[in-house]
């Protein structure tokens, strides 16, 4: 099963970034999680395709580009172009899923649906099969820091089985509050990828941190094999 670490740099110090950026190729992480805010879709403002595009030029990991933006077809080609690896778009914010996800694919890049904690897993049936990943918020987007909302276990869990119902292949990220304590749960409950902000950003050794968040994922694996 596959277990990824998508380090968020949106609590990382940005006078640092080409340093924030090599911290994570020398890492363990395998993607590097991008937060993009328009200040309407949720009630904060980050960056956009110019930075995207300067972190492409340093990354040597794929870029898992989250976009809390509202009409986010306006803006997916210049996130394409920017190097985003992986396109992900809000359930809540797209009037015409099913044509934003299969224009994202068409271009050659994997294509992601996020949705936010109040929002049923049952409303992805239809688009699971077109997607690469479904991004479970477990905390309401804009803001790194935030505290994990419990019930987003037993949500995981229902997903997974809508999953396991489509015979679909998307992979589970989950994105919010996610730390060593509640990590193996997630994993447990069917996570793939775990997008982990603050925990690493506010750590002393990032780059130790990462290595232990790691280990709690090989660990896991290594459990599930035996
Ligand atoms: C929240 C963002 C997250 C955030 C996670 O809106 O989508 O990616 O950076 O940060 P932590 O791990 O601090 O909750
Ligand atoms: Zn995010």
């Amino acid at each position: 099963m596959t277990h990824y670490l998508s380090p968020s740099i949106l609590n990382s110090n940005f006078l640092d970034l080409r340093a924030t950026i090599e911290m994570i190729n020398q890492s363990e992480a395998e993607w590097i999680h991008l937060d993009i805010m328009d200040g309407h879709f949720v009630p904060n403002l980050t960056f956009g395709p110019p930075i995207v595009q300067m972190i492409s030029s340093v990354a040597r990991k794929p870029l898992d580009v989250h976009l809390m933006i509202s009409d986010p077809d306006k803006y997916v080609d210049n996130f394409i172009e920017a190097g985003a690896s992986i396109l992900t778009v809000h359930y809540e914010a797209c009037t015409h899923l099913h044509r934003t996800i299969t224009h994202i694919k068409s271009k050659g890049i994997k294509a992601g649906v996020a949705i936010n904690p109040h929002t049923p897993v049952s409303v992805l049936e239809e688009i699971l099969p077109y997607t690469d990943l479904v991004l479970n918020m477990t905390v309401n987007p804009g803001f790194g820091g935030q505290q994990f909302i419990e019930s987003s276990l037993t949500k995981i869990q229902k997903l997974k089985q809508l999953i396991e119902k489509t015979g679909s292949t998307t992979l589970i990220e989950v994105d919010g509050g996610i730390d060593t304590d509640n990590l193996a749960l997630l994993l447990k409950a069917g996570v793939n990828v775990a997008v982990i902000g603050s925990a690493i950003f506010q750590s002393a050794n990032p780059i130790a941190k990462i290595h232990e968040l790691k280990s709690i994922m090989q660990n896991f694996s290594a459990e599930a094999n035996s």
